[in-house]
């Protein structure tokens, strides 16, 4: 079955980027430590088309996403900045539907990635989605603002939760935007390891 997954890298005081993220500064600044502990997981460095690394927790968890995700949603801001550092061949092997208000043509890459810009809004994404992912998830890959709509229309049916140990102190908000409703979630697993506690939630509806 098709589950719509968020699975997102945390700071503890509940960012997901650092302070003025541009197309220069795609983590924005103080970002860094969220996206630094998965460079040398040996699960990343394969997607990366490189060898050797670590072979543990977290590269596991690494693996189960990119094997369980048929197909990707992400806002343009995210595409924008991952362009250049994605190159011919990014990591997600799988169709990407992003979210724009700016229309541009389809692109193949090699390995299986693909990015359709969607401008008719979240449901047509996720119906896109759905469609090419093949009976595997369909991840909302981020950033924040495109995860909080999903959120907000109630369309995540699991959260995982990368929270790194660090306080940033400002940045880019995830919990921000979702509405005034109260959410239940359900705690499906929690593991801890000296970079992350990587917490996985069911979202109830
Ligand atoms: N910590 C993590 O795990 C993680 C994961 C992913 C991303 N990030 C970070 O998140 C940051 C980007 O996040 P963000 O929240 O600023 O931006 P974003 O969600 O990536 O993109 C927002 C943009 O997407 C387009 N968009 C979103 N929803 C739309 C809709 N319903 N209809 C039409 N267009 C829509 C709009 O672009 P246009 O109007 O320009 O077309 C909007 O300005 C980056 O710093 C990235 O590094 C962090």
């Amino acid at each position: 079955m098709t589950l719509v997954t968020a699975d997102l890298a945390m700071s503890l005081d509940g960012f997901v980027a650092g302070t003025d993220v541009s197309l220069d500064n795609p983590g924005g600044h103080g970002g860094e430590p969220l996206f630094h502990w998965i460079h040398d997981l040996a699960s990343w460095r394969e997607r990366q088309g490189m060898t050797g690394g670590e072979e543990n927790r977290d590269s596991d968890i690494m693996r189960e996403w990119f094997d369980a995700t048929g197909a990707v949603v992400m806002g343009r801001l995210m595409y924008d900045t991952g362009e250049k550092p994605w190159g011919d061949n990014p990591p997600f092997r799988a169709p990407v539907f992003v979210l724009t208000h700016r229309p541009a043509p389809s692109l193949v890459k090699q390995g299986g990635t693909s990015f359709t810009f969607v401008t008719d809004g979240i449901h047509s994404a996720l119906e896109q989605a759905k469609a090419a992912a093949g009976g595997r998830n369909v991840d909302i890959a981020g950033g924040a603002r495109t995860v909080q709509q999903f959120l907000r229309a109630g369309l995540v049916d699991e959260l995982q939760l990368h929270v790194i140990p660090v306080l940033l102190g400002g940045g880019l908000r995830l919990f921000d935007h979702i509405g005034p409703d109260q959410r239940k979630l359900e705690v499906i697993r929690v593991v801890d390891t000296p970079r992350a506690t990587h917490l996985k939630y069911r979202v109830l509806a």
